[in-house]
């Protein structure tokens, strides 16, 4: 149990280092001062997990994109691809169950559910939250 803990808390903290590096003031690094079910920004957390595969700008050009067997798709096209309105039910189930839940999925995307549930100490609610935010996130960057 304690070293889960601890490496929660590292995570947490090295997260808010990095917010801290744009806007936050100092002394919001403080880990004491974090809310239990803290949950990172959509543009955050995208930027850690997700744009090494993804790109930074989400169009696919990750710096990782030669190591994978298929190439990490385009997220700025969802919406034009589902009919033009963002699809949140089919984002979050990727994000929960991988990218393989509708087929037989076999790429090298990280499936999120587990690993954020691990980080936010199965709290279901801050899961369900981090997800929100990286659909909102994505949402705001479809093409027209
Ligand atoms: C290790 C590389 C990698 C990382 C990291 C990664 N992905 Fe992916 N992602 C992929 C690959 C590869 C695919 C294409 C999978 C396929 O078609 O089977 C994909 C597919 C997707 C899809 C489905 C896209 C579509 O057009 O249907 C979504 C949504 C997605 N990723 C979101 C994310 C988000 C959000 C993150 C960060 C939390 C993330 N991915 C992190 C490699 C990655």
């Amino acid at each position: 149990m304690k070293p889960k803990l601890n490496f929660a808390a590292m995570l947490i903290c090295s997260m808010f280092l990095l917010a801290g590096a744009h806007a936050q003031p100092r002394q919001n690094i403080d880990k004491d001062q974090l809310p239990p079910d803290f949950v990172p920004s959509g543009k955050q957390m995208f930027t850690q997990y997700c744009a090494a595969c993804h790109g930074p700008d989400a169009k696919g050009n990750g710096p990782a994109r030669v190591a994978l067997k298929v190439p990490a798709a385009n997220l700025t096209t969802l919406a034009k691809r589902h009919g033009g309105t963002f699809p949140y039910d089919y984002v979050t189930k990727v994000l929960q169950f991988g990218p393989g839940f509708a087929t037989h999925g076999s790429s090298d995307m990280p499936t999120w559910g587990p690993i954020f549930r691990y980080m936010d100490n199965y709290n279901n609610a801050a899961v369900q939250k981090r997800i929100k935010n990286l659909c909102d996130y994505l949402n705001s960057l479809q093409e027209k």
